[in-house]
């Protein structure tokens, strides 16, 4: 194991690949890639860099919240310095970057002293010099970069340059195409402004889940969710015009409680007759119980003449990482149900916990 990527020789038939995870995921990333033939290499909390000796894309998985093709790293004090490196690493590059997306690595676990992960004030700052230089017309030589600022939403299939902020004077730098929505999004995370302040952080984790997972929610649509208190999540769903039921023993947030289209059942779900559910296309589940008990009350809740739900959104809370041993197991009871897609991943707004995604046959 080495370092330092740039001390790697590179050629034609070797791949370099750099992927950024939630701090403390990186070990499950780590053994996944390993088994996959991925030689690790330099690596921290939260960011991961392999090589593979022979020719193959990024790797894609659960815990994976973005992966490029490695092209380099650079480390000093000065900007500028960074920013000719950078220059250096690009410039055997052919085509032309569509995006510039800058992000830091996760500082620390999502949640711990209120940390949410995403762009900072000092990769902003960074972006915004890089792009200086790159941007058409700016840059004297090298592949050339044709947005109008940085840390836009890529469109599907335009080549974006990576660079990730490991520490504000060690830069890394990658290339991806965005395919799938969280591709298209800057450092993998889903960038939103809420019109109101949301009543909890699960407002942007319901925000994600439901992009994510491309489930057609209209509105008018009912959705119920499980562990529904405070109310961030439901206030995201009424936001997006649907008819909510909330669910949890709890108290909702009165701005919750009072909306017009919000119906509190003061229960938990297990204890309710399934015809509460009737007529309702979604479920959202984000009860503070463990993954077995949910996917019981949720099996429950869908197995079930009264109930026509047509895709789920269940966060199953981890507690700690070494329980992704089970995810294979849960995911192989889910689709007992006779699903016709189901897709996990780590949502860049999960803590210790992952979103499964799962369409059910109309
Ligand atoms: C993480 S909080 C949910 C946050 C919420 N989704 C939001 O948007 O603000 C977890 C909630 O699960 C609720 N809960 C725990 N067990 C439950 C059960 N069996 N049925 C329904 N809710 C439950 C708790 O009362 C708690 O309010």
């Amino acid at each position: 194991m080495t370092d330092d990527p740039n001390s790697q020789s590179r050629n034609e038939q070797s791949s370099f690949a750099m992927m950024c995870c939630a701090h403390g995921a990186e070990t499950l990333v780590k053994e996944q890639i390993a088994n996959e033939g991925w030689r690790l290499a330099f690596s921290r909390p939260g960011f991961v860099t392999a090589k593979h000796d022979q020719p193959k894309r990024p790797p894609t998985g659960v815990f994976i919240r973005t992966a490029a093709r490695s092209l380099g790293s650079a480390k000093n004090d000065h900007s500028s310095v960074m920013i000719q490196k950078l220059q250096q690493a690009i410039a055997a590059e052919t085509v032309p970057f569509d995006q510039l997306h800058v992000w830091p690595r996760d500082r620390t676990a999502i949640g711990r002293f209120d940390f949410e992960p995403g762009i900072d004030e000092v990769s902003a700052a960074v972006a915004d010099e890089i792009w200086s230089a790159l941007h058409d017309g700016s840059a004297s030589n090298g592949p050339g970069l044709t947005c109008a600022r940085p840390n836009q939403i890529a469109e599907n299939g335009q080549r974006i340059l990576d660079v990730v902020l490991v520490d504000p004077s060690q830069w890394f730098f990658g290339t991806h195409e965005a395919t799938t929505l969280p591709t298209r999004w800057p450092g993998g995370v889903q960038p939103i402004e809420p019109a109101y302040e949301p009543i909890s952080r699960a407002y942007f984790k319901a925000a994600e889940s439901v992009a994510w997972s491309g489930f057609d929610m209209r509105p008018g649509d009912l959705a119920v969710e499980v562990g529904s208190a405070p109310g961030g999540a439901c206030g995201r769903l009424l936001e997006l015009g649907m008819q909510v039921i909330g669910v949890d023993p709890a108290d909702m947030d009165p701005r919750i409680a009072d909306h017009p289209r919000f119906i509190h059942y003061p229960a938990r779900a297990g204890d309710l007759p399934r015809r509460v559910f009737r007529g309702a296309k979604w479920l959202l589940v984000d009860s503070t119980v463990k993954p077995d008990a949910t996917l019981s009350t949720v099996r429950n809740m869908v197995d079930s003449r009264e109930t026509s739900f047509r895709g789920l959104l269940i966060t199953m809370k981890l507690g700690e990482y070494e329980n992704a041993a089970h995810l294979e197991r849960w995911c192989n009871f889910i689709r007992t149900w006779g699903v016709e897609r189901l897709e996990v991943r780590q949502l860049a707004r999960n803590r210790c916990e992952v979103c499964a995604a799962v369409t059910l046959p109309a």
